[in-house]
């Protein structure tokens, strides 16, 4: 039981409000009030681009509005997050200090210009953003209404100016001893006469620049993301400095390419996230973009498992910046928030409490509306949920508490996008790793999502789809899980390379891997859009004579010690080995050698987790399941992501939106949420 803000009784439900928007409004400010309480809001973060109100000249600060919209949300019972607003720049600063400004990949400057577009390390910048934290902290961290510091916002891009080359120039010199051989070696810089002789001649991938080092590309992407965590730990530390007790996060973007934030996670005391899942698109269903949200629930929360995470921005309606700007149909709104909830978040929180007037989001959606008024369907559906989540307080502080963990990483992701191999537009590393993770949540066993770098000791399964880039140690860390009983289940392409994309010799998965699944890959082949090949299943009980069709890549395999699951049946790998398993110590090794459907694998999927001792569950079409546990109860969540009933049977417990007793079985009406309560006996 970890809960994340003692001082709030239950969920925090709310969002980002910009009362600096309206000063010239008492009137709007104070029906703002009047309508959070209507919506069950309890808080709202503030200040996330409110620099320029903050400090309208260099040096002449006002925060007596702060400090009365502060006081007066406290009074009403309304707890505040409060930002730092380096997100944006007022146009003084990037008058006044260009270097502020960010330099693109052809190597020219921006231009003064919206936001999220800065100089990590910009002396400037920093000077600038350590005044303003510091004014901040001195006067709102002992504010009772205070809960949380919501480091700048949504964090990205890379700056290519001289002072990141010069700094990215140092971080290499640091990771390769001061030794320009070190490089040349790791990154085979022999190959088309590439050698460096000092650390002065390497350049970040300028657009017109280097790209036939992969090692470079992958590195300045790690670089990336060190000299942003460098800065938002610059951030912190300045907080620190005078508020050494408040929790501090910063929102993190849907599974966000652009930086590794399993490198950031361990800088806050919180992972928050914000949600904008395209409901109701014409490419997938809306169990599919809900399984696909669900995915990112579950990398966030799983970064850190020993307590809940936050929602920290989520669409009242609708967005304003997607290519179709489609309205949430009624009722998805409370399944949305629901899920987040049942995923193991403590918070539900819009972008925006109120619309703003003007500019770029005057259309995006809002808890109250141009209209002004409760009287709206968001509103009303926003309400509902606040209600909802009052019910359910005591689901707070609870946790996941999986058996079953995927492993995902950003490098990988990175460097199979950039590998120059299989095929360019099947690589798909996200939505494979997606769509075998939504099987096993088919299964109604959600898997955590963690790095390989993290600790997965704990886990009964582990799955690791396309591990192509093996970081030092993973070897060891796999031959152990599996030694001490583990159950992992690899797919092709992986254990290539090592850390810097050198390969693995003697036969891949590299680094041992190969001892561990008993099978060396010896080929992959891409398909074509329209190649297909099928397997074969032999003599499992589930499984048994099941013929699946494989797409996009299959590997021939040579098989040492393995057992063979299923075989290919067609073209030149006919008759060899597609899926095998490998007993090793006590543990078991799982080696899939191709593409599939991965609902296709739901019954061999089934078998491993009912060999590692974890009982799947059968789940009505469209309904999707979570579960959270403290030490006095289990909490379970099943969600109806359809519109027609669906019976679940095998459950009992309380229903904790009703207060109602439920004992075998419950008809669960289209797009209901239902959340059982089963206290331990
Ligand atoms: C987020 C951002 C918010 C707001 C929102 C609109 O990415 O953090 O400030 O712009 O999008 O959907």
């Amino acid at each position: 039981m970890y809960q994340l803000f003692p001082k709030v009784n239950g969920f925090i439900h709310g969002g980002d409000y910009n009362p600096d928007q309206w000063l010239d409004r008492p009137d709007i400010l104070e029906k703002d009030v009047e309508l959070m309480k209507k919506a069950h809001i309890n808080c709202v973060t503030l200040g996330v681009f409110s620099w320029s109100a903050y400090e309208r000249e260099e040096g002449k600060f006002s925060f007596d509005w702060l400090k009365s919209v502060m006081d007066n949300l406290y009074e009403n019972g309304i707890y505040t997050i409060l930002a730092t607003p380096s997100g944006a720049r007022p146009a003084w600063l990037d008058e006044k200090y260009p270097d502020a400004m960010r330099v693109d990949a052809y190597g020219h400057r921006n231009r003064h210009s919206s936001r999220h577009n800065h100089c990590m390390t910009s002396v400037n910048y920093r000077k600038q953003v350590a005044k303003i934290d510091t004014q901040l902290a001195e006067k709102f961290s002992e504010h009772p209404g205070l809960i949380l510091w919501h480091i700048s916002n949504e964090f990205g891009g890379a700056c290519y100016c001289d002072s990141c080359k010069k700094r990215f120039q140092e971080y290499l010199a640091e990771k390769f001893n001061h030794d320009i051989d070190k490089l040349n070696h790791a990154w085979w810089t022999g190959f088309w006469s590439r050698r460096f002789t000092s650390f002065e001649q390497v350049e970040p991938p300028y657009s017109n620049g280097e790209d036939s080092i992969l090692g470079l590309n992958l590195e300045w992407k790690r670089f990336t993301t060190w000299s942003t965590n460098d800065f938002m730990r610059f951030e912190i530390d300045t907080l620190r400095k005078v508020d050494p007790k408040t929790p501090v996060t910063t929102n993190f973007m849907t599974m966000y390419e652009g930086l590794d934030y399993h490198q950031m996670m361990d800088s806050l005391d919180i992972i928050s996230w914000d949600s904008y899942p395209r409901f109701h698109n014409d490419y997938e269903s809306l169990q599919e973009t809900f399984a696909r949200n669900a995915f990112n629930h579950a990398l966030f929360r799983s970064m850190k498992p020993d307590r809940p995470f936050m929602l920290m921005e989520s669409a009242p309606g609708l967005v304003n910046w997607a290519p179709v700007n489609k309205y949430k149909r009624p009722g998805i709104h409370r399944l949305a928030c629901l899920q987040a909830v049942a995923s193991g978040s403590d918070t539900v929180q819009y972008f925006q409490i109120r619309k703003g007037r003007g500019a770029f989001e005057q259309h995006h959606g809002a808890v109250i509306d141009h209209l002004g008024t409760d009287d709206t369907r968001v509103f009303r559906e926003v309400a509902e949920v606040g209600e909802m989540l009052e019910k359910i307080g005591e689901v707070t502080g609870s946790l996941a508490g999986n058996p079953v963990a995927l492993l995902f990483d950003w490098d990988n992701r990175w460097a199979i996008k950039d590998a120059m191999a299989l095929a360019q537009e099947t690589k798909k590393y996200e939505e494979t790793c997606i769509d075998i993770w939504k099987t096993f949540l088919r299964l109604g066993v959600e898997p955590d999502i963690v790095s390989s770098d993290m600790d997965w000791s704990g886990y009964k399964v582990i799955l690791a789809p396309m591990l192509y880039v093996l970081h030092d140690g993973i070897g060891d860390k796999v031959k152990e899980f599996v030694r001490k009983g583990g159950r992992i289940i690899a797919t092709y392409f992986s254990g290539y390379v090592d850390q810097n994309l050198l390969c693995h010799l003697g036969g891949f998965p590299g680094d041992g891997l190969s001892e561990v699944f008993g099978v060396i890959s010896e080929e992959i082949d891409s398909f074509y859009p329209a190649d297909r090949n099928h397997i074969l299943w032999k003599d499992s009980e589930d499984t048994l004579g099941k013929r699946i069709e494989v797409r996009d890549y299959a590997e021939l395999l040579r098989v040492k010690d393995a057992k063979v699951l299923a075989s290919y049946t067609e073209d030149y790998i006919q008759g060899s080995p597609a899926v095998t398993v490998n007993d090793y110590g006590p543990g078991r090794a799982y080696y899939l050698a191709c593409r599939t459907e991965a609902e296709d694998l739901a019954p061999f999927f089934r078998e491993v987790l009912e060999g590692a001792g974890i009982s799947p569950k059968i789940l009505p079409k469209n309904v999707e399941y979570h579960v959270r546990k403290n030490e006095n109860a289990v909490y379970e969540f099943y969600l109806n992501l359809g519109s027609q009933e669906a019976e679940i049977n095998g459950i009992c417990g309380e229903d904790l939106l009703t207060g109602d007793r439920i004992d075998g079985s419950y008809m669960l009406q289209g797009m209901q949420v239902l959340v059982v309560k089963k206290e331990y006996r």
